[in-house]
Formats: structure tokens, C-alpha cells, sequence
């Protein structure tokens, strides 16, 4: 149909990464599709902390210990080599105050437009949900707090930025069932 409408049907997780920096104007261009998403009531209160190289090593880092002392639930057993970001060079933490109800809705456009910007500049994207929770394990959250992110905010999801190193995993989106026009 056109370039955009492309990009909506052809973009998948990424779920491995070359260990190479991304174009500072590449990662300008991807937070601000993500400052242009709607916003409710246009509070315009969603948040963007671009985390990468040795800050980045300590949040996994402490994400995993976390995890591994039993502090932060995760759904299986992991050991010390787990990286739940894939080793992508950089992680986005989108988030909003804690206190606006539509902070969920917001995170959530705000990341699609992140995916979408990343796709159509030829990077992969992964939604990271772990940090969510992590954003409320206290020896996380305090790193968290000197990377950037806001005092009030839940982080509602990590966005995992690259270039891709395998071929994108090709995911059908089933309309089954999922669709009624009436
Ligand atoms: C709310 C939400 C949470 C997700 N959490 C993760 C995650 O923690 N790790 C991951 O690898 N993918 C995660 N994903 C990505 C989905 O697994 C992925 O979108 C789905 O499998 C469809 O594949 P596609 O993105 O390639 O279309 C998440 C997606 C959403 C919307």
C-alpha cells in the first residue's frame, strides 16, 4: 500500500543483536516517535531513558540478581547468563506516573511507535516486560532512579534496540475469529 502501512505488517521481535552502537540521529529519530504518540487528555507525561554500554551492564546485572536471590518473580528458572534484553546495545525505559490512570494506555502507543520508527530504520525491537516488575524491586528501581527515570513513574516496558544479527522471527497474525464487522 505505501512504506508505512509496510512497516505495520512487516515488523517482528527481535530477539538477537549485533553488539554495535546505532546511529546517534537513528536513536534520536525513535525517541521522538515515541514523544509524537497520543497521549490521553495530551498530558504528555510518557518518558524515554535511553540506557546502553556499562549502565546498562549494571540494570541487567541487578534484573538478574533479582531475580536469581528471589527478590524479583520471573516465570522460569534462569541462571546467571540470562539476559532478558537479548543483549541489545540499547534499552529504552518508557514510563509515566504512577498516579495518571491512562499511563498504561500511553507507555503502549508510545512503544508501538518506537517499533515501528526502529523498523523503518532498518533496527530491530523487542517489547522487555520484565521491566515492569523490576521497576518495583527496590535494589533495581534504585538504579533505575540514577539512570533517569522520574521518582513517580512505573516503567511499563523496556524497549530492546539493534540491529538484528539472525533473520527476523516471522510471526502470523492470525484475524481468526478476532475481527466483526456489523
Ligand atoms: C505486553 C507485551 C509484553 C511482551 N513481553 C515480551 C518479553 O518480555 N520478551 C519478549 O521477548 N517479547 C515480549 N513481547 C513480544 C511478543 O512476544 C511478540 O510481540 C509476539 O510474540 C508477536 O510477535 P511479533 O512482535 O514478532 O509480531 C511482549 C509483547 C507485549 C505486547
Amino acid at each position: 500500500m505505501n512504506e508505512a502501512y509496510d512497516h505495520i505488517l512487516n515488523r517482528h521481535s527481535c530477539r538477537a543483536y549485533e553488539s554495535i552502537a546505532v546511529e546517534h540521529d537513528k536513536l534520536e529519530a525513535i525517541i521522538k516517535a515515541g514523544l509524537h504518540a497520543p497521549t490521553a487528555m495530551n498530558r504528555q507525561e510518557t518518558h524515554f531513558t535511553v540506557v546502553s554500554g556499562e549502565n546498562l551492564t549494571r540494570l541487567i546485572n541487578a534484573v538478574v540478581e533479582a531475580i536469581l536471590s528471589g527478590e524479583l518473580y520471573y516465570s522460569r528458572e534462569i541462571d546467571a547468563s540470562f539476559r532478558p534484553h537479548y543483549d541489545a546495545p540499547y534499552l529504552i525505559l518508557v514510563s509515566a506516573p504512577t498516579e495518571n490512570p491512562f499511563s498504561c494506555q500511553d507507555c503502549s502507543c508510545a512503544l508501538e511507535n518506537i517499533f515501528l520508527a526502529a523498523s523503518a530504520l532498518g533496527l530491530g525491537s523487542c517489547w522487555i516486560n520484565i521491566f515492569l516488575h523490576a521497576c518495583k524491586t527496590p535494589s533495581v528501581r534504585s538504579i533505575m532512579t540514577e539512570l533517569g527515570v522520574p521518582c513517580g513513574n512505573t516503567v511499563y516496558a523496556g524497549a530492546a534496540i539493534g540491529y538484528p544479527s539472525d533473520p527476523l522471527r516471522i510471526v502470523e497474525h492470525d484475524p481468526n475469529g478476532r475481527v466483526v464487522w456489523s
